[in-house]
C-alpha cells in the first residue's frame, strides 16, 4: 500500500506492545522519586535558544550540531529542548521555587530533541526521565542520586549496570588541567581527527570523549584530571567514593570521562549495560544556578537523565520481560516523614547517609526519609525538618555515635529519646 505520509527520520511510534515498558519505567521512577521527595515539574518543550547556548554550552556538539533551532512568526530564535536541565533551572528561578520548597528536588518526564544521526538507541525525538537535586553541596547528594538510579534500574529488572565515575574539578583546578592537556595534545595534532583539532582550541576536554581518538590517547598516556584536582575537589570525590562503597554501589573510576555538556563541576557519571550505549548520565553543576541568576542565587546542584528508550531496549534485550513479573511497589498516601540530621563529622555523615537509604528501602511502613544536610548547622537542619513536616527527626551526633546510639525526636509530641542505631528502624515501624 502506498501511503501519503511517513514519519520523519529519527522519530518513531511507540506501539501498544511497547508502551507498557515505558509506563513500567516511568511508574517505577515516579514511586522512587516520591520516596525521596522529588517533585515533578513539566516545562515547555521549546525555550529561547540562548538558554541552551549559555548552559549546555556554545561549543558542545549538542548546541553546535544537534539543536533544532527555528524562528517563530515574530522572528524570535527558539529551540526545541535538547535536554531538561537548563529548563528546570530556569523554571526554578523564574517561579522562585526555592521559597516554596526548602528541599528543592525536582523530577521530569518528557521528550527531548537532537538532530543526531539516527541508529539504534539514538533518535531525533527521545524520552528522558530526569532528576535535579538543588541546595546540597555535600557528596551525600551525589551519592543519593546514584543510589536512586540504581534502585530504579534494578527495580525494572536491570541488575548488571556499569557505573563509570569521574570528577571534573572546579573553576580553581580545571584550568590547570586544561592547560596541561592542551600542551600535551599540541604534540599529537596530526594524529587526531579533524573535529578534535577544532576541539583543542575550543573545548579541549571533549577530545577525551572522541570515539575516534579515545583509544589512541590512552596509548599516548594522556594526562588525566585526577592528578590536577585541588584539595577540596579531591576530598569531595574521595568522600563520594566512600559513600558509594558503604551503600554497596560498585563503580569504575574513569579518569577520561568528561561528558558532552559544559556546566559540570566535580562529579560526573554515566551508566551503561554490558553491551549497550550509555543509558543514563549526570553529574554535579554547582555554578549553573548562579550563572543563570546573575549571581543572585548561589545554589549547588546535582542531577541525572535516564534515556528511557535505551532502558526499554535494555530490558527487551537482557531479560525475557514478557514472562517476568517485575516488582513495582505501590505507594499510598499514608507516609511517615523522617528527617535525618547530623553533626558534620565524617563518620556521622556516613552513618546518616546509610540510614536514609535503609529507611527509604524499608517496606513495612511507608517511611519517607530526607537528609542529611551536613553543610548546614544542626539548628538549620532542625528548621528544615520542621518546615517539611517531618514526624520524626533522627539526630546522629558525635557523642551518641561513639556508643552506636542516636537521638530519636518525635516532632509532634516534642519528646526525644536515645536509642541504639540498630534499633531505630524497628522503633519507627512499631
Ligand atoms: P545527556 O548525557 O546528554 O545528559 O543525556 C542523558 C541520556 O539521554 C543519555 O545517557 C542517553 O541515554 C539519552 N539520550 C541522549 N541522546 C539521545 C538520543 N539522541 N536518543 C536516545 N536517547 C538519548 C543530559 O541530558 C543531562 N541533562 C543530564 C543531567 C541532568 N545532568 C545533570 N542533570
Amino acid at each position: 500500500m502506498k501511503i501519503r505520509y511517513k514519519r520523519i527520520r529519527g522519530t518513531y511510534d511507540i506501539l501498544p506492545e511497547e508502551i507498557f515498558l515505558y509506563k513500567l519505567i516511568e511508574n517505577t521512577a515516579e514511586e522512587i522519586f516520591k520516596k525521596y521527595q522529588y517533585k515533578e515539574l513539566r516545562i515547555p518543550t521549546f525555550e529561547t535558544a540562548d538558554l541552551f547556548i549559555h548552559t549546555t554550552g556554545e561549543t558542545t556538539d549538542i548546541v553546535q550540531k544537534e539543536m533544532y533551532v527555528f524562528e517563530d512568526k515574530k522572528g524570535r530564535k527558539l529551540a526545541l529542548r535538547p535536554e531538561g536541565t537548563p529548563g528546570i533551572v530556569r523554571a526554578y528561578l523564574e517561579n522562585q521555587l526555592y521559597l516554596k520548597y526548602p528541599v528543592s528536588k525536582f523530577c521530569y518526564f518528557g521528550q527531548m530533541f537532537r538532530y543526531e544521526r539516527p541508529q539504534e538507541g539514538r533518535y531525533r525525538e527521545f524520552f528522558q526521565i530526569g532528576a535535579e537535586y538543588f541546595g546540597n553541596a555535600h557528596p551525600v547528594a551525589d551519592a543519593e542520586v546514584i543510589f536512586i538510579l540504581k534502585e530504579i534500574l534494578n527495580s525494572v529488572g536491570l541488575k548488571n549496570i556499569i557505573i563509570n565515575l569521574n570528577s571534573l574539578g572546579c573553576t580553581n583546578c580545571r584550568p590547570r588541567y586544561r592547560h596541561a592537556l592542551v600542551e600535551f595534545l599540541a604534540a599529537f595534532k596530526q594524529d587526531l581527527c579533524e573535529d578534535c583539532n577544532i576541539r583543542i582550541e575550543k573545548n579541549p576536554l571533549r577530545v577525551l570523549d572522541c570515539k575516534i581518538d579515545r583509544t589512541k590517547l590512552t596509548k599516548f598516556n594522556v594526562p588525566t584530571i585526577d592528578k590536577f584536582l585541588c584539595a577540596e575537589c579531591l576530598n569531595h570525590f574521595t568522600q563520594l567514593k566512600v559513600l558509594l562503597k558503604n551503600a554497596n554501589i560498585n563503580y569504575n573510576f574513569d579518569p577520561l570521562l568528561v561528558r558532552g555538556l559544559d556546566y559540570y563541576t566535580r562529579t560526573v557519571f554515566e551508566i551503561s549495560l554490558p553491551k549497550s550505549d550509555v543509558i543514563v548520565a549526570g553529574g554535579r553543576y554547582d555554578n549553573l544556578i548562579a550563572q543563570l541568576s546573575n549571581g543572585a542565587r548561589n545554589v549547588p546542584a546535582v542531577g541525572f537523565a535516564i534515556g528511557t528508550d535505551r532502558v526499554v531496549e535494555g530490558i527487551q534485550q537482557t531479560i525475557d520481560y514478557r514472562y517476568k513479573t517485575l516488582d513495582s511497589k505501590h505507594l499510598t498516601e499514608d507516609i511517615l516523614p523522617v528527617f535525618v540530621a547530623v553533626q558534620p563529622i565524617d563518620e556521622a555523615i556516613q552513618e546518616a547517609f546509610k540510614l536514609v537509604m535503609k529507611l527509604n528501602s524499608e517496606k513495612r511502613k511507608n517511611i519517607v526519609a530526607t537528609g542529611p544536610y551536613p553543610d548546614r548547622s544542626l539548628k538549620s537542619q532542625m528548621r528544615l525538618a520542621n518546615s517539611i513536616n517531618s514526624k520524626y527527626v533522627i539526630i546522629i551526633g558525635e557523642n551518641e555515635l561513639k556508643n552506636n546510639y542516636c537521638i530519636l525526636r518525635n516532632m509532634t509530641e516534642k519528646s526525644q529519646q536515645e536509642i541504639k542505631l540498630s534499633e531505630v528502624i524497628e522503633k519507627l515501624t512499631e
